[in-house]
């Protein structure tokens, strides 16, 4: 969700002003693709690098965060919606980390669509804890294989995402699911975050099912077409 800075730098406004913005219209964007039938939507809200921002725009993103869940978890619940979080909790106030616990639990019965927050989040740190836990759990070497290993990421029982969106302009993913993403198709589009609606996301999936995917393989061996 990356351009909330730009957003309210361009209308004079303070940093801040832009990740409110870039947090009110979140609902809206998630029922978009709700109503498009995708399964699992992962939001990237907060990185383990986001920690070397000034210290009042990482309390405000803190806040903000209590904030965002406290307003959309009813409405969130009622559409149908699982909330889900990856990310270190540990390091966030104990509030903010009781009411992510508190949503989990609350929409772990919904069906609809899954919502996982990640929040404190970095794909290499990941990486890290999963080799962490295959050495704890005495796997051997010849037994160290991928899906060993995508077994003990945060996201183990959730598919690897086919459709990887960055807003903002930038074309790199900062360290955004980066085992997961492997064969993910790449959106990139320069429109700010608090400017990226409904219309936008329509505009992702078309691009998105124009894409062929090959996953290395030839065409018309199997790989093509939408596998
Ligand atoms: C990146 O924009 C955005 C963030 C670091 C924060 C995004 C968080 C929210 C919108 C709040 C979401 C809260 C929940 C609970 C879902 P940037 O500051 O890097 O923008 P810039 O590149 O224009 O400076």
């Amino acid at each position: 969700m990356d351009g909330n800075g730009r957003w309210a730098n361009e209308r004079g406004l303070a940093r801040q002003q832009g990740h409110r913005a870039g947090a009110e219209h979140i609902r809206g964007v998630l029922e978009r693709f709700a109503e498009h039938e995708i399964p699992v939507l992962t939001l990237f809200a907060f990185s383990t690098e986001n920690w070397g921002r000034p210290r009042t725009e990482i309390d405000y993103l803190l806040r903000l965060a209590g904030r965002t869940i406290d307003r959309e978890l009813d409405a969130l619940h009622e559409a149908g919606i699982r909330l889900q979080h990856i990310g270190d909790l540990d390091a966030v106030p104990d509030a903010l980390q009781r009411k992510v616990e508190a949503a989990v639990k609350l929409t772990a019965g919904n069906d609809r669509m899954t919502v996982n927050l990640a929040f404190n989040y970095g794909g290499r740190a990941d990486v890290v804890q999963a080799v962490r836990q295959l050495v704890a759990d005495g796997v051997q070497p010849a037994d160290v294989t991928e899906e060993a290993i995508t077994c003990r990421l945060a996201t183990a029982d959730m598919p690897a995402p086919d459709l990887l969106v960055r807003t903002g302009g930038e074309h790199r993913i900062s360290n955004f699911l980066v085992w997961q993403a492997a064969y993910a198709e790449y959106y990139f589009t320069p429109t700010l975050w608090p400017d990226f609606g409904p219309a936008d996301v329509d505009a992702a999936l078309v691009e998105f099912s124009r894409r062929r995917r090959r996953f290395g393989l030839v065409p018309g061996n199997g790989a093509d077409g939408a596998s």
